[in-house]
């Protein structure tokens, strides 16, 4: 199907071209509105069914061409499974498999937002509208021609029938939000570093001042005067400027504590002078995907006007090696005054956001400050692609993400913090070095940034393996998946709204 399907709701009736799509459960027992639309085609489901071998195991899809008894081209069931018990994220995921079933050559689909239970309530027929979003994404703006034979993909209106469209139009409302957040981030993350380079960036984000979010630059003078040297000191190898965005979002009570995102944001990351091996070097276009989910983030938080005051921070520089890059021995004093001796200039994240953290822990008084970060090759091998490591100093937010993470699948898995990892990264000739060797490398990366945050409520999520080369799932198809922006979503709707 084709980016940027337009989207409706609609009451049920029964379409006259096109796809229809229908669910059922693991009985093959439909809802109301689709029980009476095929109604004229008889026995025919139940004969495909069975020849097909078609169970309505979750998940799965039965495929009718020119369906007797309907006007549609092509009807579509798709199996639910046990059908009780369904999450959001569960309508979230049928959504993305109904888009899926949809081929580029069509033009109109429609949906039926029922089940065996009944028709779905309107938040259920939006996360499925949420799915489809996803799911119908792709990063295609720099390819001009395609493969013989493959003809470009129509833009197909889904229709999504509900018992109450104004109901579920409504509902849509603060769902587009997120999609719309997520597709953000991952326009961001896709796009290559020659484009989205530190300022690029910064004007990206300036877009969010239409939704009513005040946005502020900081520029390398601005940057200078603060302090902010750690991350000052991994750009200056580049020829493109390192910026800070602040970025701030008043929904909530006026003067409550807002909450904090920070994200990191290295637009490439060759490593610098302890250069990376080109194998795989391009997806370090990808070393911005923190900053790329919170600007993410605060599109959706400001789109669906959250009730909750909120921050996000984003460090963009481009670490590069240079006749004027930093080396490793070189030491910084940091925007908090705490000295870092550089030993591998390949450990650049953990520097940006030292100064990020300090600057907004400082500054703002956050009620909690999460950050989030593509730190670690390390994290890839403790976690692989399927849960982000989470790392933090309070037990209450931790579980908070945790639960969140389980609710939206977008997962986070808890990592420790102490001491003795604390002082793997004392150095000889500063307060601490940038490295703490192989063992424990993305734990020890996190007491770094432990050392900047004072006593705020922090977490660190390290989406090394979940934000780049992201697996495929039903709702993304794309190397980037916007990964943690429905996670965040998630948890300040269910913790600090009012
Ligand atoms: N951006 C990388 C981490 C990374 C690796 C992200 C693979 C996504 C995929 C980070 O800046 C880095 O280079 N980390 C080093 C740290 C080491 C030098 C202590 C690493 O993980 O090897
Ligand atoms: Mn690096
Ligand atoms: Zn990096």
């Amino acid at each position: 199907m084709a980016e940027g399907s337009k989207l409706g709701f609609a009451a049920f009736t029964p379409p006259s071209k096109g796809v229809l799509i229908v669910f059922c459960d693991e009985k093959l027992k439909f809802g109301p509105a689709a029980r009476k639309v095929l109604a004229p085609t008889g026995d025919l489901v139940t004969r495909a069914a069975s020849s097909e071998r078609f169970t309505g195991k979750s998940g799965s899809a039965l495929e009718l061409l020119i369906p007797g008894g309907l006007n549609v081209a092509r009807l579509v069931v798709i199996g639910l499974g046990k059908a009780t018990d369904l999450k959001s994220k569960d309508f979230i995921r049928f959504g993305g498999i109904a888009a899926g079933k949809i081929p580029a050559s069509v033009g109109e689909a429609a949906i039926f937002a029922d089940m065996p239970s009944g028709m779905m309530k309107p938040e259920q027929a939006a996360d499925l509208a949420l799915g489809v979003q996803l799911r119908t994404y792709s990063f295609d703006r720099y390819k001009t021609r395609r493969k013989e034979g493959e003809e470009k993909p129509k833009v197909a209106n889904v229709t999504i029938g509900v018992s109450d469209p104004a109901a579920a139009r409504k509902a849509w409302d603060g769902r587009q939000a997120v999609a719309d957040g997520v597709v953000m981030a991952r326009d961001l993350i896709n796009e290559p570093a020659n484009v989205l380079y530190p300022e690029e960036f910064a004007r990206r984000a300036e877009a969010l001042k239409k939704l009513g979010v005040a946005v502020e630059v900081l520029d390398e003078k601005a940057m200078k005067k603060l302090g902010m040297n750690a991350l000052l000191g991994v750009g200056q190898g580049s020829v493109r400027d390192s910026q800070v965005v602040i970025m701030r979002w008043n929904g909530g009570k006026k003067g409550a504590d807002p909450v904090a995102f920070i994200g990191k944001g290295v637009c490439f990351d060759t490593g610098g002078i302890s250069i990376k091996p080109a194998s795989g070097m391009e997806d370090m276009k990808g070393d911005m995907a923190g900053a790329g989910c919170v600007v993410g983030l605060m599109h959706a938080l400001a789109a669906r006007k959250a009730k909750v005051n909120a921050i996000g921070a984003i460090g963009l520089v481009e670490n590069m090696p240079d006749g004027n890059a930093q080396r490793p021995g070189d030491i910084v004093t940091t925007m908090s005054g705490q000295t870092i001796e550089i030993i591998n200039t390949d450990a650049e994240g953990r520097l940006v956001l030292a100064d990020v953290l300090h600057y907004v822990a400082t500054k703002y008084k956050p009620k909690f400050m999460i950050d989030l970060a593509t730190l670690t090759g390390a994290i890839m091998v403790a976690l692989g692609q399927e849960y982000a490591g989470l790392f933090s100093n309070d037990d209450k937010l931790s579980e908070r993400l945790a639960k969140a993470g389980e609710a939206t699948g977008e997962r986070v898995w808890r990592m420790p913090l102490g001491p003795e990892y604390d002082k793997m990264i004392d150095s000889k000739f500063a307060d601490m070095k940038n490295t703490g060797g192989r063992w424990g490398g993305s734990i020890t990366a996190a007491q770094l940034l432990q050392r900047f945050v004072g006593k705020t409520p922090w977490a660190h999520l390290d989406i090394a393996g979940t934000a780049l080369g992201s697996p495929q799932t039903d709702i993304n198809k794309s190397w980037s998946a916007g990964w943690g922006v429905r996670l965040l979503e998630r948890l300040v709707a269910d913790h600090y709204e009012k």
